[in-house]
């Protein structure tokens, strides 16, 4: 690839296709496009190393190489051994593929990737006498393919592996959100980086530390080991270390009030640890306290919860009494301790449960649907101020 311009697409996350479009236009790409939990753009080589390193709510950044038509496995196999695959691996580099389908003419995915990579290795067989080989984990080269109708599109993955494995996490036991729905939600609650921010029930503290990276720019990609750019083979090394110290230099002095609070002593040490790892003790406060008892900091300030839901955690043995009555109890404790002690304050709560959110009786607006891996949430905003009308309690529900 050479420095010009090309196409690149973000992948992310139902929901946050707004959020991913606007951290595109900060970064400086050009002719972006949304699309359904992806954004596409245009950008040079370096502008994909800066992708791939500053943004939050991209799950991984494909490269499309090629593509053309097929309606059925012999033009996929054609279609693919024509692509000149010598451009970026050798026979005897290491390679996985990838494949997603929408098509009339086949639904076997497994089977389709199968006939791809019979393709790849056939081409190089007939051409050098030797072939790369597969390896499912850690291949030289991520390959996907996507098949839409009678479309293929070829990408590669600059990524290697999605965005979201930071590389700071530790061991947790609470079910944690993925850094980049937590990166979202930050973003998608409106918080500006300078007043405090404080989640009540942080389990392993994913929010709060994707809170901390966004209100310092500090790039969610630099504690990662290793990008799949690193090892293809227009690797510019040069060109990335200069980016890279680029956006360090990029990283600001703000330490806003980041405070987390979680009612289980073994989740909070295990938070205390993920913190560290990130090396965000100086900006991040994790207290063992009810959500009950957490004293709010000073002034006002943005909110952001992930109950439990009563399903996920229970699937993982953890949470504590998941019956419908505990999980009403403690949304009626969530409501009642908002109202109490955090007026003047915005409350954001993600629950697949609306029916336990009910019990917070408070009236939210507006409720952002975003995924928490399979389960259907709600991000749901409470407006805290005092003498509201939206803290006048609902009346029951007759359904
Ligand atoms: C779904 S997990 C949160 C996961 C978190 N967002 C993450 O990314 O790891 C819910 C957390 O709430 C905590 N919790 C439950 N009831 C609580 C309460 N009354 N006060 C404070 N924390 C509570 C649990 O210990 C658990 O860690």
């Amino acid at each position: 690839m050479e420095r010009q311009h090309f196409r690149m697409i973000a992948q992310t996350l139902f929901g946050l296709e707004e959020v991913l479009r606007a951290e595109l236009v900060r970064l400086g790409a050009r002719d972006i496009e949304r699309h359904n939990r992806a954004v596409s753009f245009s950008g040079d080589q370096g502008f994909l190393y800066k992708t791939n390193l500053c943004l939050r709510t991209a799950i991984r950044i494909l490269v499309p190489i090629g593509s053309f038509d097929a309606r059925n496995t012999e033009d996929l196999y054609l279609g693919i051994k024509r692509i000149k695959w010598d451009q970026f691996l050798s026979n005897a580099d290491t390679f996985v593929i990838k494949c997603t389908l929408n098509t009339y003419w086949t639904d076997h995915s497994q089977f389709m990737a199968q006939k791809c990579k019979d393709a790849i290795v056939d081409r190089f067989r007939e051409k050098t006498g030797r072939r790369p080989s597969v390896h499912l984990h850690d291949p030289m080269l991520r390959i996907h393919v996507h098949i839409i109708n009678e479309r293929v599109t070829v990408s590669l993955d600059s990524s290697g592996g999605s965005l979201h494995e930071r590389g700071y996490r530790q061991e947790t036991n609470a079910a944690p959100l993925n850094e980049v729905l937590a990166a979202g939600m930050v973003q998608l609650s409106g918080w500006d980086g300078k007043v405090p921010l404080v989640d009540p029930m942080c389990g392993s503290g994913t929010l709060l530390v994707e809170a901390a990276l966004f209100a310092a720019n500090i790039p969610p990609g630099i504690y990662r080991p290793a990008f799949g750019f690193q090892r293809w083979l227009d690797f510019d090394e040069e060109l990335y270390d200069t980016i890279r110290t680029a956006m360090i230099a990029r990283i600001s002095e703000a330490r806003p009030i980041i405070i987390g609070g979680d009612s289980n002593r073994v989740t909070v040490a295990k938070a205390r640890a993920t913190v560290a790892a990130a090396q965000l003790e100086d900006s991040i406060t994790i207290r063992h306290s009810a959500f009950a008892d957490l004293e709010p900091p000073d002034g006002q300030g943005m909110l952001i919860m992930n109950p439990p839901y009563g399903e996920r955690m229970d699937e993982q043995g953890i949470g504590g009494e998941s019956s419908p009555e505990a999980i009403q109890e403690l949304y009626t404790m969530i409501g009642d301790t908002l109202k109490k002690r955090w007026t003047g304050w915005t409350a954001w709560v993600l629950t697949s449960n609306l029916e336990a959110a009910k019990h917070i009786r408070l009236t939210p607006k507006p409720k952002i649907q975003l995924f928490n891996g399979a389960l259907d949430c709600r991000m749901l905003r409470y407006d805290l101020y005092a003498g509201s009308r939206r803290l006048t309690p609902l009346p029951p529900r007759e359904d």
